[in-house]
This record gives C-alpha cells, structure tokens and sequence, in this order.
C-alpha cells in the first residue's frame, strides 16, 4: 500500500493493538510451510514496532499466540514458540536501541520453560526503557482474563479491600492483566476476517477498527502508517454526540 500524508502528532493513536492474521495463507500462497509465514511474519512485527516508534505511537499490542493457538498441531505450536524465543533473543539488542519497553500478557506460565525463561530476561533487560511499550499477547484469551479479573475481584471482596458498592468498570479494569496500559485506541486486523477473536474484549469496547485483506506478513510500515492515518481521520464520540 502506498505511503500516505504524515498524520498530525494530535491524532495518533495512544495504544494500537493487532489481529496478526493470514501467515498461514502467505505461505500456502507460495507452496512454503505455514512456519515460513510465521517466520515472514515476525519481520512484519519488527516493521510495525519501527512504525510505531516514528508515529510517536505509546503502546501496540500484538496477539502473538492465542489460548486457541495451543489445539494446532504440535510441530506449528513447536515452531511457534521457537521462532518466538529466537526472535525475542535476536531482536532485544534492537528494542534496547530504540527504545523500546518490552511487556506481555496471558498465562505465560503455559509457555515452554525456555520461551518464559528468554521472555522475562527480554523484559527485564527493557525495563527502563522509555519509548514504545511493546506487549505481546502469549497464550491470551479475553475470556480467560476476564475470569482471572472476576476471581481477583472476589478476593479483594473476601479479604475486605473494597466491597461491593466500590465494584465499577473502572474498578474491575484494574484487576486484568492490561491494567498497566490505558485501552486500546485502535484495532487492526489483516487478512480481511472480520472476527476478534477473544482479543481484548472488555478492553476495545471504543477502539476504532481497521480490517484490510492484506494478509499479515505483507502488512509493513506503510500499511501501519496507512492505516493509522485512516484512524485520524475518524470521529470519535464514545456514545455521545
Ligand atoms: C495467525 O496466522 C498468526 C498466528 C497464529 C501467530 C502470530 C505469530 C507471528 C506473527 C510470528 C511471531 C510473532 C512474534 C511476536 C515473534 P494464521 O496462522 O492463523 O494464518 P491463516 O489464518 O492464514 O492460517
């Protein structure tokens, strides 16, 4: 897609999150394995973070691996999580570069001991950064947090650290696992399929969507800065007038 005019500092989105959509279909498309669309995928994740960084763009959200993604086959769960751990060991060097604060959410604790072990070392080694805040969605699904968030609640009931009448949407954001990040501002999806999910329900109740049919590991900083520019020109009226 071609570039498009820069977009007003004012209108950038705070926070983007991203469906990462249609690696499989990318290689299918060439005869390749569906492990080489993921692996042309993950240069598609580097392009955007650089994007968001020269946007002025605080937060991007990706959903890397859903709680879904773990009934695919094992060799591709397999080749996942390795592609997963040697991007996030070659990439940190460069995240610390451009600084670039490294976060993530979900039940990380499902992912393979080397891939928790290499993820908390890359946040760890990021956390002073100032720039971007970069959170990847590992074995994320919103239902899930939402239970989390719900059961978390009902002990800060139990234990008598608010009560009832304290309990507000404001509140209960609180206790999910992107309390740190304000809500997502925009939503992108690739690969044209109009779904979400089970990402970030509770949390893009007012995100601006932007669905394109280009399938992910074609979607490169001109389509992120395409689509962003898409977005500034949207009137937000979160249900008023
Ligand atoms: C969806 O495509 C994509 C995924 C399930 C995984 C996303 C992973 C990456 C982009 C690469 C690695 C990520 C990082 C952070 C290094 P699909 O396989 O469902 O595609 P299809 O719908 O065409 O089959």
């Amino acid at each position: 897609m071609a570039a498009t005019n820069p977009v007003d500092p004012a209108c950038v989105p705070r926070h983007i999150a991203i469906i990462m959509d249609g690696n499989g279909r990318w290689a299918e498309e060439r005869g390749l394995p569906r492990r080489e669309g993921h692996r042309a995928g993950a240069d598609s994740v580097r392009a955007c973070v650089e994007a968001c960084g020269d946007l002025g763009v605080e937060f991007l959200t990706l959903y890397a691996f859903s709680s879904e993604n773990w009934k695919r086959p094992k060799t591709e769960v397999d080749a996942l999580m390795r592609l997963l751990e040697a991007f996030l060991k070659d990439k940190t060097k460069e995240m610390q570069q451009q600084n670039v604060r490294l976060q993530a959410i979900g039940r990380l604790d499902l992912l393979p001991e080397r891939c928790q072990k290499q993820l908390h070392r890359s946040i760890e080694q990021t956390a002073e950064n100032t720039g971007l805040t970069l959170v990847l969605a590992l074995s994320y699904g919103s239902r899930e947090e939402i239970v989390d968030g719900v059961k978390s609640v009902v002990r800060a009931v139990r234990e008598g650290h608010i009560d009832e009448a304290m309990i507000t949407p404001d509140l209960f954001g609180k206790h999910l696992y992107t309390r740190y990040y304000p809500d997502p501002d925009l939503l992108i999806r690739t690969s044209g399929e109009m779904r979400i999910s089970n990402f970030l329900l509770w949390q893009i109740s007012y995100a601006e969507m932007y669905i394109t049919r280009t399938l992910w590991p074609d979607f490169r900083q001109d389509d992120l800065k395409a689509a962003v520019a898409d977005y500034a020109r949207r009137n937000r009226r979160f249900g008023g007038l």
